[in-house]
């Protein structure tokens, strides 16, 4: 495995790759690996004959009072990981090469980016949509991967990708989780050993929410206010939203015909997490 600094490097290698007829597949991350992040690098060595893994933790997604500094960072650790699964390049650009100052490009993928975490978390997916795509472009991948973990922002790279008519192919993975459900996360390593067992209240919240969806419930309310309070239950755990969405539009619902995306945020101690679930009826 090489690891790739430089812009230019990571285009020629990437250029050399589809000249010799090879697909190329692309799994952008902030690093600090986790099961989940190596089930993507899997999905993608079994995808496509070249694997590109990034990482980056892109200050364009961080809010000024958000942890930017404090994020979790371990290249040597996520090196010997990537190595291990097989990835061929390891794209580690730095800051100052991704953002040249001044810099005014942005990508805003307009009302997907308000809702949900964009409510709470303002210029986050300019942010994320913006990097997503300067890699797309950087690498020119033929597969892109990316996990339902972070449902709101596979959507939103996915219509940004249509509008923009991007020739990539966006793959979104399951999510990866704990045995006790929590869904892993590069944050869950903020947690103390407390906050940690509350942690398990946004998963129960949405298998909840699921259980009364199977038993026939479809107002959204009823849905919102079992997550809700199923999450308010738990220790050290402040709700930030608990929704049912439409799963492409991710507008609120009313009222659920087939299938909605259910998602949840919560601070449990100062730590912010997420997780997500599609539900759906037997029929669709
Ligand atoms: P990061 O949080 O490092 O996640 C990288 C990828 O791993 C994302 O596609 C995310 O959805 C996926 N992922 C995280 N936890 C997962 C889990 N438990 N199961 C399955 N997949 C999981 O998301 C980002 O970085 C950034 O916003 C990025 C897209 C790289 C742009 O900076």
């Amino acid at each position: 495995m090489e690891i790739v600094r430089k812009l230019n490097r990571m285009r020629s290698l990437a250029r050399q790759g589809r000249r010799e007829g090879k697909t190329i597949g692309l799994v952008p991350t902030m690093g600090c690996f986790h099961e989940g992040h190596l089930s993507l690098m899997r999905r993608s060595r079994e995808m496509a004959d070249v694997t590109v893994v990034s990482i980056l933790v892109n200050p364009t997604q961080f809010g000024s009072d958000e942890d930017y500094e404090k994020y979790p960072r371990d290249i040597v650790r996520d090196a010997e990981l990537a190595s291990q699964e097989g990835v061929d390049y390891l794209f580690v650009p730095e800051v100052e090469e991704m953002y040249p100052q001044p810099f005014y490009a942005y990508v805003n993928v307009s009302s997907l980016s308000k809702v949900l975490c964009g409510a709470h978390r303002a210029g986050h997916f300019r942010g994320v949509a913006t990097v997503v795509m300067k890699f797309l472009h950087i690498v020119a991948p033929h597969f892109a991967f990316f996990g339902f973990k972070d449902a709101q922002q596979s959507v939103l790279i996915e219509t940004m990708v249509r509008d923009l008519n991007m020739d990539v192919e966006m793959v979104v993975c399951p999510t990866v989780r704990e045995a006790d459900g929590l869904a892993m996360g590069s944050r869950n390593t903020h947690l103390s050993k407390e906050e940690r067992q509350s942690a398990t209240s946004l998963y129960r919240a949405l298998q909840a929410a699921e259980e009364l969806f199977h038993e026939g419930e479809r107002e959204a309310s009823v849905l919102r206010d079992k997550m809700r309070e199923v999450m308010e239950a738990a220790l050290h755990t402040r709700v930030d939203y608990a929704e049912i969405s439409h799963p492409r539009t991710l507008e609120a619902l009313e009222h659920v015909d087939h299938e909605a995306l259910a998602s949840v945020a919560a601070f449990v101690g100062s730590t912010r997490l997420i997780d997500n679930l599609f539900l759906k009826t037997p029929d669709v």
